[in-house]
């Protein structure tokens, strides 16, 4: 059974899917790990880390080489795997819906190709769930990317020379990212305020000290939402929380967007109209940059000034913090492979709940009911 683990190729990548940690890990279970060389450089983990850790470390050729299973963060050209055996895992965050044209590649090829953001959100696949592990990253990275931007200070300070006042934030969207953004924010003693569709994140925004901000009139999304996500809104609601917004937003001094929906663009819910209404100074922060964007005028991989109010849009903000992010997302892999190792076979054998939701190739077909017909 060998396991390769990938140098990733996409621009502004420094993640890695495995660390020297997951690397004994999945070598005590009885596995051989390969990793390309370089492979952990930019996330501070070097080659000899991982051959300390019971690795080979060789070229891409040599690691895909009879591989059982490639691990990648995000999902390769279909052409860079070539030498990669038929039937044999691509495990990744492969963004299926993003990437549909390099899902079919892998079909073409004979992968099966399994994707870690299709993991159902059910209790005993938490610990295996990228989405989360590099959200909550997002969400703390998000405040600090703010603060840094922010010419003022976050605390509220009394000093000999005066006081200055404490920064007020408001946070949209509070699933995994909004609610480490609230968390992160009040640490540094800002007052913060935060809004979401789902009713559930009433009370664990009030958990965490900070004040909810929520559409009253028309009717959200009740509990939790459907495995935890939002769908599309109505325009009547999305008229209402427009207004709700409007009036809350002139107030702020950051304002950190993380709303979401699955498989569809992310909802617009900031306009340059209200923008305009902030004061001098202020920054926002997109983390929905990449899936379209909360925010008129947020360009992905830029900072950008609207009305004198600065606009963040990075891209990948969990590659940010790659050695964090690269050590969740590696035991989220570990976690999820070791979970179904089956000793006799000597190689993960997935069930039907997570097998079915998380692959999306197999036999030289795409097998995912999600793509199908997409
Ligand atoms: P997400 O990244 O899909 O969306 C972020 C947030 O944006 C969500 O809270 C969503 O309700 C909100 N949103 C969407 N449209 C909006 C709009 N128009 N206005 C304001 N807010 C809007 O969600 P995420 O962070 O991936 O997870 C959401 C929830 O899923 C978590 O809070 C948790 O309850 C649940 N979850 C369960 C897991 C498990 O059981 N394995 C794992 C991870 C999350």
């Amino acid at each position: 059974m060998k396991i390769a683990v990938l140098k990733e190729g996409a621009d502004g990548e420094r993640r890695v899917a495995a660390t020297p940690e997951t690397v004994k890990k999945f070598t005590s279970l009885g596995a051989d790990l390969a990793v390309e060389t370089g492979a952990g450089a930019a996330a501070s983990i070097t080659d000899q880390a991982y051959a300390d850790a019971g690795a080979t470390v060789a070229d891409r050729a040599a690691v895909l080489a009879g591989a059982d299973i490639v691990l990648g963060v995000q999902g390769p050209e279909p052409a860079s795997l070539a030498g990669m055996k038929p039937g044999a895992w691509l495990v990744a965050g492969l963004n299926p819906f993003g990437e549909r044209a390099r899902v079919d590649g892998y079909a073409a090829a004979g992968i099966e190709a399994l994707a870690m953001e299709f993991m159902p959100r059910i209790t005993r696949a938490q610990s295996m769930d990228i989405l989360s592990s590099q959200s909550n990253l997002s969400g703390y990275k998000a405040v600090l990317d703010a603060a840094g931007e922010y010419g003022r200070a976050f605390p509220m300070m009394m000093t000999a020379a005066g006081t200055v006042s404490a920064a007020k934030v408001f946070v949209m969207g509070v699933g995994v990212a909004g609610l480490q953004a609230i968390a992160t924010a009040r640490r540094l003693g800002a007052q913060v305020s935060a809004t979401d569709v789902r009713s559930a994140t009433k009370e664990q925004i009030q958990s965490l000290g900070a004040k909810p901000i929520f559409v009253e009139n028309v009717k959200g999304i009740e509990g939790e939402g459907s495995g935890g996500y939002a769908t599309e809104m109505s325009a009547e609601y999305q008229a209402a929380q427009a207004e709700l917004v409007s009036a809350h937003i002139a107030k702020q001094d950051i304002v950190i967007t993380t709303a979401l929906i699955p498989g569809r663009p992310a909802p617009r819910l900031i306009s340059d109209a209200q923008i305009a209404t902030m004061r001098a100074g202020s920054v926002i922060v997109d983390l929905a940059v990449e899936q379209g964007g909360n925010v008129e005028g947020a360009v992905a991989g830029q900072v950008v000034e609207r009305h004198g109010v600065k606009i963040v849009g990075h891209r990948n903000v969990p590659s940010r913090l790659a050695a964090d992010a690269s050590a969740l997302f590696a035991r989220n892999l570990f976690n999820f492979l070791s979970a179904f190792w089956n000793k006799e076979a000597g190689r993960p054998v997935l069930d039907a709940e997570i097998g079915d939701a998380v692959r999306l190739t197999q036999g030289g077909k795409v097998v995912n009911e999600r793509l199908l017909g997409v």
